[in-house]
């Protein structure tokens, strides 16, 4: 892709991924007698599953480790004297899945304690490192790559020219990662097919690595006016590192939110928390989107697959 503009390569992205939608057994021998290994530090439904029918519907076959809840826990730090609760070290196990597998995939969350390392992406780092077969972001610690491409794959299906995306901070009861909104962000960004507006309270800003091109602003009925899309995701502090926010009142979206908008439609990355980021009014009713964005999913993963089979 050297060379071609990044918006250029998630159009082309875009276009294989709808392409397989339209014909999702097209390139079923393309990843024949490979085999790709899932392994999932944390838990998943979509993300899981949508990548086992991708793979199989590009004839590879996908097998799924959780290893956060039936493998040996891992130990990440160099010269760490193991006699903890770590049984194996990152750069032991990696290795053993690469002669596995032709491709590996990782899912792994952040701790939302040590920015920096959270950050530095300690994990996924060590990962690939350690990998000898090329390695793909199931979720890391601070993006979800897949997720996003997702995400505009159901935003291109609009058929908008140049749309207003909201994307909109929402209520939790616990602390979440950045990742969602940071990659979100960072992808409609590259994109430049939208105007891209974070709606957020004070203290909720994700990291400016991200947010190149995209309004802040702090009103939500402001943010909301004139919106054709918008996004609703609860995510933890960047600067007040994992903190949840205590102004949370009012930032459930809400239909009445919905009036001075452009008739938007209502994305989430799933699973969401119904009636505390999002009442089941809208949810439920015929603007809400979340279900196909969460089928497009295992389009965004063919189209990446395929690509990396290509590489093989
Ligand atoms: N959106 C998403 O990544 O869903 P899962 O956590 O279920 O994979």
């Amino acid at each position: 892709m050297q060379g071609i503009p990044l918006s250029a390569s998630i159009d082309r992205m875009i276009a294989r991924a709808l392409d397989y939608k339209k014909n999702p057994w097209r390139d079923v021998q393309a990843g024949a007698r490979k085999r790709i290994g899932l392994i999932f530090l944390n838990p998943s439904l979509r993300t899981r599953l949508s990548t086992q029918v991708a793979a199989q519907q590009l004839g590879m076959e996908a097998i799924v480790f959780n290893i956060g809840s039936e493998g040996w826990s891992w130990e990440l730090e160099d010269g760490a004297v193991m006699n903890g609760t770590s049984v194996e070290h990152i750069r032991d196990a990696v290795p053993v899945l690469s002669s596995y597998f032709d491709v590996l995939a990782i899912r792994t969350f952040p701790g939302l304690s040590d920015r920096e390392a959270d950050y530095a992406e300690t994990v996924l780092q060590q990962f690939i490192a350690y990998a000898s077969v090329p390695v793909i972001s199931l979720e890391s610690a601070t993006l979800h790559p897949l997720q996003s491409l997702a995400d505009l794959i159901t935003i291109q299906e609009l058929e908008l020219k140049r749309p207003k995306i909201v994307l909109c901070w929402a209520p939790h009861i616990k602390p979440l990662p950045q990742c969602v909104a940071n990659s979100f962000a960072q992808w409609v960004g590259a994109w430049d097919r939208a105007d891209f507006v974070i709606a957020q309270p004070p203290g909720m800003e994700l990291s400016e690595t991200f947010t190149t091109g995209a309004q802040l602003v702090y009103d939500k009925a402001a943010a909301l006016r004139d919106a054709d899309v918008v996004y609703v995701k609860n995510w933890s502090a960047y600067r007040s590192y994992g903190a949840m926010g205590t102004d949370q009142d009012g930032w459930m979206l809400q239909p009445e939110d919905m009036e001075k908008t452009n008739r938007a439609k209502i994305m989430h990355c799933l699973p969401v928390r119904r009636n505390i980021e999002l009442s089941d009014a809208l949810l439920d009713s015929s603007s809400s989107i979340v279900t196909r964005q969460a089928a497009n999913r295992v389009w965004a993963a063919q189209a990446v697959l395929s690509n990396i089979i290509q590489s093989l």
